[in-house]
């Protein structure tokens, strides 16, 4: 599934020595202040190669060198271990890891009977010594032998309370990390206090844990993994059952003392009993690594059973019994080189990230969203700043933070716009999201050219050119002033001529004649498209039905909560003159086969729930995925969508757990792996056209 990172190529000694140079500094700051100037891949990469040199020219190896050494032979700290906190080897690929597995089986001189698969968390290796139920001393990894006191952070740290409920006395080991959530504050109280955001989850986890005097307080999340006696209690009784219980009943016993653990992960830590099993939690976990709510680099897998873990033992770097399986690094520094300013169908001014093009988890992104102009401030981004960009699965890329201490002084602001760089009109900054003033009327031309598109009016022969002319001759400023353009008007166009014009007449009279599905798709709703604006349609049957819904009403609707039904009034009110000018040109205001609300016979329509016309996808949600072959190649992904719905079921974008059926078609990418990893069933596009070949 993952491929090894390449080997930075080192030509000669003294490439060598330079790289050896810039891989201890950047361990040092990695276990240290958390802010290394290289991310995990383009280190993974550097180690490599020092390791490949090292193999070619034993002679030539450099006693500090980082290779095989716990945290990079990075030291820091003076409280000594009462066990090695060692490291984990690695692998990249399911080939590896059958390699592992035999290599350790060989080694046992027995088949491994039960292995526990868990999340390899993105944070920092921590000892939480716990005496007499009381938490007294909390310590970093180090150099594994010895480790920094960071017991100032306790208190600070959730999952790892000050107190447990038995008086037990116990070395609780663990990563401490920040969640998505916590980053996010903390960046926020640490800009308001210095102007300097943390880098990534990581970085902002390690300056906080080893920070004793902040005038503003980051939390931190604790995920337990292993837990041992402390050596003066070793002939306890809590001692032995640490000793002989397997690790995943360790797990349960460490969340029974009230310490959280990998096993609170939404991935949990799971005992399974065969190599295959264990494959398949890895995909299950890779498969969710975009939604859970911290960062992952991997999945540990670890022979469960004590026995097994006793007799394989350690080697100097890491246990012989556990394997990190790694993942293809979803963060990497890249330049921001522009940021670009969009303006929406809705007149909503979004800056959008120019980035030097980055490889992250299988695609190169060259965009990341910036979310707002707040955000940017917020962040305190700079053009031609080096930054963070995260990236996994099918997430959007975003920016995260610029890396501060690799600045050169040749930085520039960045610019915001002040007038709208669409219509040079005024911009309203009085919100988080900026916005043009002239709203939709800015947006004329973009929104009467996405309101004639083929998924929603289909009125061929209007180009965004076209459109220009008429909003510049004064024709036009919503797209239902088409629907009362005369022949004169238009043959007044430049090169239009009598047969062009006749053409544009007729596809403007049948676009009168579409369902309100389209109609209202057309109006360029927010958060309303193509799947959402038939959902609508088929519900309430009638635009007037529609336009009389209050939030409660709308919330009928499937995937419509309290803020989008409030904001949908909201919307459907201000378009209400456009709407009214719609319906005096005779546009068709209702839906082919719907009853609308009231007698509960839409919501029967509306989900196709009765039995009686149960339908091949009734209660399926469907997802599309690569390019359709066979009787639905000529299909577009919205014919699709509307294809999936005639036949009864949902058309989704995303997998998850409630997805009934993926499409997957030639180049299929992420979504169908992640679809293996759920079990979610698979179909070919010609499997599919078959389930539903009545409906095409
Ligand atoms: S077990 C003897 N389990 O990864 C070492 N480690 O790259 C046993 N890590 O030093 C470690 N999640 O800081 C283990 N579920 C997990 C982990 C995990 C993250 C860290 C740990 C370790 C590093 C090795």
């Amino acid at each position: 599934m993952t491929d090894a990172p390449h080997a930075t190529p080192l030509a000669d000694q003294a490439e060598y020595a330079q790289a050896v140079q810039v891989a201890v500094d950047a361990a040092a700051a990695y276990y240290g202040s958390g802010d290394s100037a290289l991310d995990d891949d383009a280190y993974d990469r550097l180690v490599r190669g020092i390791e490949a040199y090292e193999a070619a020219h034993p002679e030539h190896a450099l006693p500090g060198s980082p290779a095989g050494k716990v945290a990079g032979g990075a030291v820091v700290g003076d409280v000594p271990h009462t066990v090695p906190m060692l490291s984990l080897d690695n692998v990249f690929s399911a080939e590896d890891l059958a390699g592992w597995v035999a290599g350790l089986e060989r080694r046992l001189g027995r088949p491994v009977e039960a292995w526990s698969v868990e999340p390899k968390l993105d944070g920092l290796a921590v000892s939480a010594r716990y005496q007499g139920g009381r938490l007294a001393q909390l310590v970093t990894r180090g150099d594994g032998v010895a480790g920094e006191d960071v017991s100032h952070a306790i208190g600070t740290v959730v999952g790892l309370p000050e107190r447990l409920p038995e008086p037990v006395t116990v070395e609780i080991r663990g990563e401490v990390l920040m969640t998505s959530a916590q980053f996010e504050a903390a960046n926020v109280a640490r800009t308001s206090f210095d102007g300097v955001p943390f880098a990534n989850p990581r970085s902002a986890a390690a300056g906080t844990l080893r920070a004793k005097d902040r005038k503003y307080r980051c939390e931190m999340t604790f995920f337990g993994y292993g837990a041992l006696p402390l050596p003066f209690e070793d002939g306890s009784p809590l001692a032995v059952r640490l000793r002989e219980l397997p690790h995943s009943q360790i797990m349960e016993l460490v969340v029974g003392l009230g310490v959280q653990t990998t096993g609170a992960t939404p991935v949990g830590v799971i005992a399974v009993a065969t190599v295959d099993e264990v494959r398949a939690r890895v995909e299950e976990i890779a498969g969710l690594r975009a939604e859970l709510p911290f960062g992952i680099d991997g999945i540990v897998i670890k022979a469960d059973l004590a026995a097994d873990q006793e007799l394989a033992g350690f080697s100097s770097r890491a246990p012989r019994w556990a394997i990190a399986y790694k993942l293809p690094a979803v963060e990497k520094i890249t330049k921001l080189v522009e940021v670009e300013w969009n303006v929406g169908r809705t007149g909503i001014i979004a800056p959008r990230a120019v980035l030097e093009p980055v490889r992250l988890d299988g695609s190169v992104v060259t965009y990341a969203t910036l979310h707002n102009p707040a955000d940017i401030t917020r962040r305190g981004l700079m053009l031609g700043d080096h930054v963070t960009v995260y990236k996994a699965g099918d997430v959007i890329p975003r920016v995260e933070a610029p890396v501060v201490h690799l600045r050169t002084g040749d930085e520039r602001a960045v610019v915001f716009p002040q007038v709208c760089p669409r219509c040079g009109g005024d911009i309203d900054t009085s919100q988080q999201r900026w916005r043009c003033v002239r709203g939709r009327a800015c947006h004329a031309v973009a929104s009467v050219s996405y309101a004639v598109g083929r998924d929603q009016l289909d009125i061929e022969g209007l180009g965004e050119t076209r459109i220009v002319q008429l909003v510049d001759a004064g024709l036009i400023v919503d797209f239902a002033d088409l629907f009362t353009l005369t022949r004169e008007q238009i043959l007044a166009l430049d090169r239009m001529g009598e047969t062009s014009t006749d053409n544009l007449l007729a596809a403007i009279e049948r676009a009168k004649g579409k369902p309100l599905n389209k109609v209202f798709c057309a109006l360029g709703v927010r958060g309303t498209g193509r799947s959402m604006s038939r959902r609508i349609a088929r519900h309430f049957a009638s635009m007037d039905a529609i336009r009389a819904a209050d939030i409660d009403g709308l919330q009928a609707v499937e995937g419509i909560g309290p803020e989008k039904a409030a904001m949908l009034v909201e919307e459907l009110a201000e378009l209400a003159p456009l709407i009214d000018k719609l319906v005096v040109a005779g546009v068709t205001m209702t839906e082919p086969g719907a009853t609308g609300p009231g007698t509960g016979a839409a919501d029967e329509a509306e989900a196709d729930a009765d039995p009686a016309v149960s339908l091949p996808l009734t209660g399926m949600a469907v997802v599309v995925t690569g390019s359709m072959s066979g009787p639905l190649e000529a299909l577009s992904r919205n014919q699709m969508n509307e294809l999936i719905e005639r036949a009864g079921g949902k058309a989704s974008s995303s997998i998850s757990a409630r997805t009934a059926l993926l499409v997957a078609g030639e180049k299929a990418g992420s979504k169908k792996d992640k679809a293996a990893a759920l079990g979610v069933r698979i179909a070919t596009p010609e499997e599919f056209a078959a389930m539903v070949h009545d409906f095409i």
